[in-house]
C-alpha cells in the first residue's frame, strides 16, 4: 500500500482546505498525481498464508475487507472530522446500521431524537425493536431536561442529528454529549447536514459521526457512500462487525470519485450556506410562504444555539417550508419552478426539492405546521443565489397569480389558507 501525502503528523499542521484537498493521496508506483482507482476485488497473497486473519480490516487481502480507495476517503474523513479512525460504507444507511448492529446489543436501550432521518426512526421503531428486542425512546433533544429524564441504567447509545432532517431542529452536542456520558453511554451525531469543517461533533464530545457520503461530502449526486468516524476503539469493531462479516462495504468506484468530489467541500458549503441565508430571508418576507424554518433565521427556535455552536459558519443549506394552501398548491409550485429541480436527496451541486405530506408515520412526530401543511424540503445547491430566488419568485408568481402569472390564477388558494 503506498505511503500517504499527506502523512498524519503533517496533515495535523495543515487547514480543511489544504485536506480536502490532499487528504489522503497516494503515489503509487506510476507516480500519477491523482490517487488510482483500484477495481480489484482480490490480491496476491503471501507464500504462507495461513497466519492472515479471515477478519483482517486492511487492505490487500480482498475487497470487504477494505481497498485502496477506501482507506484513501477514510484517511480523509479522519483528518477532516478529528478522528482517530474511520469506516467507510455502502450508503448512509448502511454506516447508520453498521452503528447500531456493532454498538447495540439484546436489552439494550436507545434514546433517538424524536425529528430523524426516514432510516433512522424505521430502525429504531419498525426493525430493530421487533427482531432484536433492543428498546429505543424517541425524545425531544431541544429539551435536556426530557433528555436527562429518558436515560436509563442500560442506555447504552444516543443518537442525535447536529441540524434534523427534516425540520431543522438543532440540537446543543456538547450539552447531550455530557448527559450520555454521565451515564456511561454512547453520543452518535448524524452530521449529514453539517459536514466538516463546518463543524465537528467530536470536537464537541460527540464519540462517532455518521456521514452519509452521498450528500454533501461527494456534493455531486453521482456516488453513493456512508461512513463513521471516531476513536480506534469505537470504530474497529465496525469494521470487524458492519464490514468484514456483514459486507456493507464501499465499492473502489464510489470511494474515489467521493475523495475527488470532496476535495471542493470548504468552498462549496459557503456558497450552500451563503445562498440558503438569502433565500431563507427571501421566502420569510413573502406573504404566500405559510411558514419556513431555517437556524439561519431570528425566529427558530435554536437560532441562539445554532449561532453559537457552529461558530458564525453558517447555519447550513437545508431549509423546510410550506406555500399557502392545500398539499395540492405545494405540488403546483413545484411543478413551476424550472431551476430547482424535483427530487430526493440533498448536498448536491443541483438544488433539489421534495415534497412531503402530511400522512405517514414519522410526520406525526414533527412540529404543527409541518403536520398541519406538510412541507418542501429544499436542498440549496451552487446555482446563482439571484436565478434561484428569481425562479422561487416566479414559481410563486405562476401559482398564485402575480406579475410573471399577469393574473390571480391561485388566488383561492392564498384565500383558503390565510
Ligand atoms: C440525515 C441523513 N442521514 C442518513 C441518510 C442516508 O444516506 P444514504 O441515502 O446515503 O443512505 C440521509 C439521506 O437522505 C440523511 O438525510
Amino acid at each position: 500500500m503506498p505511503a500517504s501525502r499527506p502523512d498524519r503528523r503533517h496533515a495535523e499542521t495543515l487547514s480543511s482546505q489544504s485536506l480536502a484537498v490532499h487528504g489522503g493521496n497516494r503515489l503509487d508506483s506510476t507516480q500519477a498525481l491523482r490517487t488510482p482507482l483500484v477495481m480489484a476485488n482480490s490480491y496476491q497473497l503471501p507464500e504462507d498464508p495461513s497466519e492472515i486473519s479471515w477478519s483482517a480490516t486492511a487492505p490487500g487481502l480482498y475487497t470487504r475487507n477494505s481497498g485502496v480507495n477506501q482507506v484513501a476517503l477514510e484517511e480523509k474523513l479522519v483528518a477532516l472530522e478529528h478522528g482517530e479512525e474511520a469506516v467507510a460504507l455502502a450508503s448512509g444507511v448502511a454506516a447508520l446500521h453498521a452503528v447500531f448492529f456493532t454498538h447495540v446489543r439484546v436489552g439494550d436501550h436507545v434514546l433517538v431524537s424524536d425529528v430523524t432521518y426516514e432510516a433512522t426512526w424505521r430502525l429504531w421503531t419498525e426493525l430493530l425493536p421487533g427482531r432484536y428486542g433492543i428498546e429505543a425512546t424517541f425524545v425531544d433533544v431541544s429539551d435536556l431536561d426530557a433528555v436527562r429524564a429518558a436515560m436509563r441504567p442500560n442506555t447504552r447509545l444516543v443518537c442525535i442529528e447536529a441540524i434534523a432532517n427534516p425540520t431543522t431542529k438543532v440540537a446543543d452536542v456538547r450539552a447531550i454529549a455530557g448527559i450520555a456520558h454521565e451515564n456511561d453511554a454512547i453520543l452518535m451525531v448524524d452530521s449529514t447536514f453539517t459536514p466538516p469543517p463546518f463543524f465537528r461533533p467530536l470536537d464537541h464530545g460527540a464519540d462517532l459521526v455518521v456521514h452519509s457520503l452521498t450528500k454533501y461530502i461527494n456534493g455531486h449526486g453521482d456516488a453513493m457512500g456512508g461512513a463513521v468516524i471516531g476513536s480506534r476503539e469505537l470504530i474497529q469493531p465496525i469494521k470487524a462487525d458492519a464490514m468484514v462479516d456483514v459486507g456493507g462495504i464501499i465499492s473502489p468506484f464510489n470511494a474515489w470519485q467521493i475523495q475527488r468530489g470532496s476535495v471542493t467541500l470548504p468552498l462549496r458549503l459557503g456558497q450552500h450556506f451563503a445562498s440558503a441565508q438569502a433565500i431563507a430571508e427571501f421566502l420569510a418576507s413573502d406573504p404566500r410562504i405559510e411558514y419556513i424554518t431555517y437556524p439561519g433565521l431570528p425566529e427558530h427556535p435554536e437560532h441562539e444555539l445554532a449561532r453559537r455552536q457552529f461558530g458564525g459558519a453558517g447555519f447550513g443549506g437545508m431549509i423546510a417550508f410550506a406555500v399557502r394552501g392545500t398539499p395540492d398548491t405545494q405540488n403546483r409550485f413545484v411543478a413551476e419552478l424550472r431551476l430547482i429541480t424535483s427530487g430526493f436527496s440533498l448536498g448536491h451541486d443541483d438544488s433539489l426539492i421534495v415534497h412531503v405530506g402530511t400522512e405517514g408515520g414519522r410526520v406525526a412526530t414533527y412540529p404543527e405546521p409541518f403536520r398541519r401543511f406538510g412541507h418542501l424540503r429544499l436542498s440549496v445547491g451552487l446555482e446563482d443565489t439571484a436565478d434561484l430566488i428569481a425562479d422561487l419568485a416566479a414559481a410563486l408568481d405562476r401559482t398564485f397569480g402575480g406579475p410573471e402569472a399577469g393574473g390571480t390564477r391561485d388566488e383561492g388558494a392564498l384565500g383558503d389558507a390565510a
